[in-house]
């Protein structure tokens, strides 16, 4: 008989049963969305991509001036621990640093908190085959977000009510588009177009849309493997002409858009270079978690 371990989590310098892992009612995460997160890939015990997620956490926890709750090397030891007492070795990790705990009040508290780190890990969701291989369908959804996207913050409303939107609509993902009508990002992925010329559009890294990790190793290996790339915000009407579309994230990977409202993209299945891109991306994630091989 295999006994299924408790699932165990991270809260605050403790190792605790998941159903008991609480935080207290003055966390300014949860009275105020006061703090940032990260998700991140663990694959056969290796991080996927770890050093560009850790760049990417200390960086939104420097614009909203909150300490490292710890160093990266602790952090990391903290989830493998996880890792063994869940009695895993692949799944997904969310990480969330908060400012910490204090008497509910905008200003941050005079007297400096520690801040609040919790860990969780899942297995992982690896979208469905039928997903890979046809290809997912959109919405279009209005960007109504705050002007600092670039920070992984909590605050994640407008995302979430975009996503609601999508599952509303039975499709996967809402592309969300700001008043001028450019394409920003997807409500928790990173979007991109190709052209007739077979060219990648997708909007800049700049405070407009969440830098994702896995979009800076997709355009990488788009670049090794001489696939042009324009960092440049498209319209409804790019959409329109698109031959390709698709999207990326730690959790999706890279998934073909084949539909976005009423428009078929391109001959309405996936891409040359969105399935192309998969594979290397595949590749990539395989290499980092068997070095060996
Ligand atoms: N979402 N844009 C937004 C708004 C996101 O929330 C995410 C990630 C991305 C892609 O980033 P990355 O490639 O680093 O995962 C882009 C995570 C997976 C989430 O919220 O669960």
């Amino acid at each position: 008989m295999t006994v299924t371990p408790t699932r165990i989590s991270y809260v605050n310098g403790r190792y605790v049963r998941h159903n008991e892992a609480a935080v207290h009612i003055e966390d300014r995460g949860y009275q105020f969305a006061d703090g940032v997160y990260e998700a991140i890939l663990m694959e056969n015990h290796v991080l996927i991509d770890g050093k560009q997620h850790w760049t990417r956490l200390k960086r939104s926890l420097k614009e909203l001036s909150i300490a490292m709750p710890c160093s990266v090397n602790t952090i990391e030891s903290i989830i493998q621990e996880l890792f063994r007492r869940n009695r895993m070795k692949s799944g997904t990790i969310y990480l969330q640093v908060t400012r910490g705990v204090a008497k509910r009040d905008h200003p941050f508290p005079k007297k400096p908190v520690p801040p609040a780190l919790v860990i969780t890990i899942t297995p992982r969701k690896t979208p469905s085959e039928k997903e890979r291989t046809l290809g997912v369908h959109a919405i279009t959804h209005p960007d109504i977000r705050w002007l600092r996207r670039d920070i992984k913050t909590i605050s994640l409303l407008p995302n979430v009510l975009a996503k609601q939107a999508a599952v509303e609509a039975g499709v996967r993902e809402a592309w969300l588009y700001t008043d001028e009508g450019f394409f920003t990002e997807g409500s928790s992925t990173n979007i991109y177009i190709v052209d007739a010329k077979g060219v990648i559009h997708t909007h800049p890294a700049n405070e407009m849309i969440l830098g994702g990790v896995t979009r800076d190793t997709m355009l990488k290996l788009a670049k090794k493997a001489r696939i042009p790339v324009i960092e440049k915000p498209f319209t409804l009407a790019d959409i329109k002409k698109a031959k390709e579309a698709f999207l990326t994230s730690t959790t999706a990977f890279l998934l073909p858009v084949v539909k976005i409202d009423k428009i078929t993209i391109g001959t309405g299945k996936p891409g040359k270079i969105a399935s192309q891109l998969q594979e290397l991306y595949a590749k990539h994630v395989q290499a980092l978690s068997n070095p060996k091989k």
